[in-house]
Order: C-alpha cells, then structure tokens, then sequence
C-alpha cells in the first residue's frame, strides 16, 4: 500500500508523509534487524508466499536465512514440519533443521554474520525480498559475503523491484 497525506492546519500547510509498505509513516528506509522484529510481532509480513519453497519443490536441499527468530519458528509450524534448534558456533544465533527428511535448514541470524566457514559454498543463491530490505549503505559489505557464500561457478536470482521512492515509502529500490 502506497499513498500521499495533505493538510492544512491553522492555515499552515502539513508535510507531505508518504505511506511506507507497513501502511503506517515510520521511516523505513534504514530498518535495522531490530525494526523488522518489530514487524514481525505486529504480523506485519504481507510478503508470504504460501508455498513452503519453490526450489524445495523442484528436488533442490535449501538452506536459507533469516533474522527474525519467530519468523523462523512460524516457517516450520505452518508448514507442519518438525524440527530441531541448535545454537551456532561463533556468531549469535540458531540452526532450525526439519526432522522429518524434508531437505530445508534455516540460519537464525543476521546475514552480515553468515561465512562458506560457516555453511559452505552454494550453487545456487535466491534472494527474494532480502537484499531491499537492508540499508542502503550495507549494500556492498551484503555483495561481499555474497560472493563468500556463492561456488565460482554459481548462480545468483536477486529478486527485486523497480520502484519510485518519491511514491512509494519502502523498503529500498535498487
Ligand atoms: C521483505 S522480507 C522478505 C522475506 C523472505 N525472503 C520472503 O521472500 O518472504 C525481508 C526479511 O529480511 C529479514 N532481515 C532484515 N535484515 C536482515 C539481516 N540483517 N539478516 C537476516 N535477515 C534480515 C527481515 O526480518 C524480513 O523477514
């Protein structure tokens, strides 16, 4: 959702305020780990997608990322699938596994932290909705453990958008 907020008030015109994704006028266009746990207690996630993955689907082992430790709970219990948590070695943060043969593990915590020590080399990268949602000024120290993680011959989606910042209030165009 996306809009304009005009006034007058005792003759004095208001600042125009631009509605941001949440549908709210907080400024997101430097949200930091914290501010998306925010979100995330508010259920404000009208990002979903319903499918538990894409590439799951297509036979594919995905190992994924995500910050929000409630976002990663929910992700299993909506999915009915089992799990376990284990603590990670060296960065804060959580290991989710599915118990059940369900090729899926998620790392609970912030990307800047993930290393190929870490979780190894991928062949494939998807980032749908992650790189938009950093700060501006992360963007190339987010290239760089990118490129860590990627095999040399990978592959990587970046899934974003195009968008008119003067119009719509986030999260961040390219
Ligand atoms: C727009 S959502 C996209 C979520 C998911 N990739 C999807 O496609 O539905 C952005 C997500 O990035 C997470 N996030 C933001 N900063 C992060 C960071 N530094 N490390 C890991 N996750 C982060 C937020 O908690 C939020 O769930």
């Amino acid at each position: 959702m996306s809009g304009m907020q005009n006034g007058t008030t005792n003759g004095c015109k208001a600042v125009e305020r631009k509605l941001n994704q949440f549908g709210d006028f907080e400024d997101v266009t430097n949200m930091s780990v914290n501010d998306w746990d925010y979100r995330w207690s508010l259920g404000q996630t009208k990002f979903h997608m319903p499918k538990v993955h894409p590439l799951l689907d297509e036979g594919h082992e995905v190992i994924g990322n995500e910050f929000v430790d409630s976002a990663c709970r929910q992700f299993f219990e909506e999915h009915n699938i089992p799990y376990t948590s284990t603590p990670l070695t060296g960065i804060e943060g959580v290991l989710y596994q599915a118990t059940d043969g369900t090729p899926i593990k998620l790392y609970r915590c912030d990307c800047f932290d993930l290393s190929s020590k870490l979780c190894g080399q991928f062949d494939c990268m998807w980032d749908r909705g992650g790189f938009v949602a950093l700060p501006v000024k992360d963007r190339t120290r987010y290239a760089r453990v990118m490129a860590d993680l990627m095999k040399k011959d990978g592959r990587y989606l970046l899934d974003c958008f195009l968008v008119d910042n003067s119009v719509f209030g986030g999260t961040f165009n390219l």
